[in-house]
């Protein structure tokens, strides 16, 4: 019998509206579209390979945009496939918009044990930059609807390196994001995409960004997170097993429009695009993925790889057998990992 897939990953590809940096594939869908949708999904899952979840992260888009309605289907074509242990990571990405106690009840019932909300910025001018349907009120107050739903396991999504972006504006963001309390903070740096509002009209500083990241690390170690990737904090035992999972290089099946799965040596999207990896290939991305966990990479992965220059511009460290990056290397991560491909 063919091993059981460990990891879902199901794209939900609609948003209330685009925000003005995010390139990320959704649109407005209507309820026609959602009713579609669900059922195409509930046909993937009953086709579809052998699951037997450890995690399973349905990210978007956003997810939490859904209907109640909806996600009680999509709950129960998912159920059969959770861990017989009940011990599975199951995550749902939410819009702090799109959020009310009903289906906060319902994801709670159905196994639902990890939510990430997309905060970005406690500061109204900066969420009104970004072109966000919430205010930071509104995102204080839906943390708290999802604790009072029970939720004990909750991340929050910040950005830094705004268009007119302060270091005390972000200060104040951290600031108030400690104040909440959540098990997982990932803060992302704005990245300029192709294709949405701000491409052509937002320059990012660079020193300010990194000084910004700086700020991040030293105020949330400082507050006893756990900093284990570049972009990702967790207090202790909180990391997100479906993503170290996928920077391990683990195979994972993605439903929705745009998900990619990776199973064995074969990677396809829904769309038709396929493409057959090599040992080589996996052995590469094992290396550029790992490398942006702080605990690094085993040496062996890299051992008929001449790393010297990387060491001596202090990139790169040793510890004991494991490959890291140093503190400079944060900060050029992807100059790094592209020294691999
Ligand atoms: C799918 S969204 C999270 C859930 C929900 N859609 C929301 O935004 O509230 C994924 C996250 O990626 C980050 N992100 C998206 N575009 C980005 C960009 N251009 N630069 C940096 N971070 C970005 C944001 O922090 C966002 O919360
Ligand atoms: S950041 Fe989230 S809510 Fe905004 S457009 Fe992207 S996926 Fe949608």
């Amino acid at each position: 019998m063919k091993r059981a897939i460990e990891h879902l990953y199901i794209h939900v590809p609609f948003c209330a509206a685009k925000c003005r940096y995010c390139a990320f594939h959704s649109h407005p869908g209507t309820e026609a579209e959602m009713t579609d949708y669900v059922e195409s999904i509930r046909r993937d899952l009953a086709a579809g390979p052998p699951l037997q979840l450890q995690t399973i992260f349905v990210g978007g888009g956003t997810p939490s945009i859904l209907p109640t309605a909806r996600w009680q289907q999509l709950l129960t074509s998912i159920s059969p496939f959770l861990h017989p242990s009940n011990s599975s990571e199951f995550t749902i990405e939410c819009n702090p918009a799109t959020v009310d106690a009903e289906k906060a009840a319902l994801w709670q019932r159905a196994g639902v044990n990890r939510l990430s909300l997309g905060v970005q910025s406690f500061d109204d001018d900066m969420l009104a930059v970004l072109g966000r349907i919430h205010n930071a009120a509104q995102a204080a107050d839906t943390f708290h609807l999802l604790r009072d739903a029970g939720f004990a396991n909750l991340n929050l999504d910040l950005m830094f390196g705004l268009p007119g972006q302060t270091m005390s504006q972000w200060r104040a963001t951290l600031d108030r994001a400690l104040t909440l309390a959540p098990e997982h903070i990932s803060a992302y740096s704005l990245t300029l995409e192709e294709e949405t509002a701000f491409w052509g009209r937002v320059t990012l500083d660079e020193e300010l960004q990194w000084v910004m990241y700086e700020q991040l690390m030293e105020m949330l170690t400082t507050a006893g997170y756990h900093h284990y990737e570049i972009s990702n904090f967790a207090k202790p035992g909180r990391e997100c097993v479906h993503n170290l999972a996928y920077w391990q290089g683990k195979d994972y099946l993605g439903l929705g429009p745009s998900a990619v799965s990776t199973i064995g040596l074969r990677r396809w999207t829904e769309g038709g695009d396929e493409e057959q990896l090599t040992e080589e290939i996996k052995r590469i991305e094992r290396i550029a993925f790992g490398l942006r966990m702080l605990d690094g990479i085993p040496a062996e992965l890299v051992k008929d790889r001449d790393i010297s220059h990387l060491l001596a511009d202090g990139l790169v460290r040793w510890s004991g057998d494991r490959l890291q990056l140093t503190h400079r290397g944060l900060r050029y991560a992807d100059t790094v990992a592209a020294e691999f491909v």
